[in-house]
C-alpha cells in the first residue's frame, strides 16, 4: 500500500518552511498594523515559527521537542490581536507563500488551514 504524504512533505518540506519563514517576517515587520507589536530582534520568532509550522503541516515535531507543549493561544495573549491582525497576518503568509513559489492549490490549502488559528488567537475587540 502506498503512503499518503503529509503536507509537509508536499510543499517541499524543511527547504520550504525555511524559506516561507524568512519571506514572511520581513513583510510581517514591514506592515503598519503588525510590526509594532512585534520585537526588533525577529530571529528568535522565525526560528520557533519555523518549528511551529514545521510540525503543524505534519513534519517532524521540533517545537514540542525543542520549546515545548504549543500553547498557541496562550502564548499570543500577551499580544493585542484583533480580527483585522488575524487578516493582516494572513495577507503576509499569502505574499510570502506567492514570493517563494508557492501556487495554488496548495497555496490555498495551506492558507485555509492557517485561518483557524489565526482568528481562534483573536483575543482583543477592534
Ligand atoms: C493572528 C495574527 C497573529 C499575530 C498578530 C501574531 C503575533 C505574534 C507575536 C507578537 C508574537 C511574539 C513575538 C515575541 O516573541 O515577542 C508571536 C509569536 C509566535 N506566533 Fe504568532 N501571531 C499571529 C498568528 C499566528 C499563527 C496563525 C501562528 C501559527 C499557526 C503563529 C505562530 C507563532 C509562533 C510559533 C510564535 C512563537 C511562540 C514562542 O514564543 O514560542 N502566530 N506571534
Amino acid at each position: 500500500m502506498r503512503e499518503e504524504k503529509t503536507f509537509y512533505e508536499l510543499v517541499g518540506g524543511a527547504d520550504t518552511f525555511r524559506s516561507l519563514v524568512q519571506a514572511f517576517y520581513p513583510k510581517v515587520q514591514a506592515h503598519p498594523n503588525l510590526g509594532p507589536i512585534f520585537p526588533e530582534d525577529i530571529t528568535p520568532v522565525m526560528e520557533k515559527q519555523y518549528m511551529f509550522l514545521t510540525q503543524f503541516f505534519g513534519g517532524p515535531p521540533l517545537y514540542s521537542e525543542t520549546v515545548g507543549p504549543p500553547m498557541m493561544r496562550a502564548r499570543h495573549l500577551p499580544f493585542p490581536i484583533t480580527q483585522q491582525r488575524a487578516h493582516d497576518w494572513l495577507g503576509c503568509m499569502s505574499a510570502a507563500m506567492e514570493e517563494i513559489g508557492l501556487s495554488d492549490p496548495l497555496r490555498e490549502a495551506m492558507l485555509e488551514r492557517l485561518k483557524i488559528p489565526a482568528f481562534h488567537f483573536v483575543n482583543t475587540p477592534e
